[in-house]
């Protein structure tokens, strides 16, 4: 059994295109592979909160030593970093604030990068010390945007804070090499003309596609 670990980031619920494109690959997937695990995380509705001075103490103190009120402060971190370790497919929606992520899904990355937890660190290993413990997952990116030309060779792609820094951080949580990273986007929002509609259609499209061939894939399924 294979587990798909769904994160939604968008504030926005019903109206949200890219919280679209993640039921639309969830839905896919479970119509080929009913038996397989979903998990749904939405930050975008209920944020992970920042993380405190508290909470950094916490992850840098032994696990025995800590006290009840780091424990409690690290529970949501450890809910959060064990629903990744199940998961072999990570299925990210998210829109672009700001040219970046909203801060829910930035809050939830700090909640789970976490020291010891999901990457160790060691000097040893020279000017790279931190090395992630997990490995082998597929992170699966659902984006949408009000501008447009974020993709590679695009107008604003020097602007695209949000695919980049996720595919940085998802390698900290065992998603490593651009063949295990997968990008779809909506762009145009903002604009409601018929390059949005071509670009909805499109995602629309892409999304079964991208089922079809993960589960085709030797590797990704369980
Ligand atoms: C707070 C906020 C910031 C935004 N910043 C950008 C931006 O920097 N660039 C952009 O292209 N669109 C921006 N947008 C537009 C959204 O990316 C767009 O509406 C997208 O469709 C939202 O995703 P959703 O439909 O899943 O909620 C912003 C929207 C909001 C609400």
């Amino acid at each position: 059994m294979t587990t798909i670990l769904r994160i939604d980031a968008s504030a926005r619920g019903e109206r949200s295109l890219s919280r679209r494109l993640s039921s639309m690959f969830v839905n896919e997937w479970l119509q080929v592979r009913p038996n397989d695990n979903v998990i749904e995380r939405d930050v975008g509705r209920f944020s992970p909160p920042a993380v405190s001075e508290d909470w950094i103490a916490g992850v840098f103190t032994d696990i025995d030593d800590r006290s009840d009120n780091q424990k409690e402060l690290l529970s949501l971190s450890d809910e959060l970093v064990s629903e990744i370790e199940q998961a072999e497919i990570i299925v990210i929606g998210t829109p672009m604030y700001n040219y970046g992520m909203p801060s829910s899904l930035k809050a939830w990355f700090d909640q789970v990068i976490r020291i010891n937890k999901t990457f160790s660190f060691d000097l040893d290993r020279g000017d790279y010390p931190l090395r992630p413990i997990m490995s082998g997952k597929t992170l699966v990116i659902l984006t949408s945007s009000g501008e447009f030309g974020f993709t590679n060779g695009g107008e604003r792609e020097h602007m695209n804070h949000l695919v980049p820094h996720i595919k940085t951080c998802a390698f900290y949580l065992g998603v490593s090499g651009d063949e295990n990273m997968h990008h779809i986007g909506i762009e145009y929002q903002e604009f409601r003309d018929d390059r949005h509609a071509e670009s909805i259609r499109k995602a629309h499209e892409e999304v079964p596609q991208l089922v079809s061939k993960l589960i085709n894939d030797e590797g990704t399924l369980v």
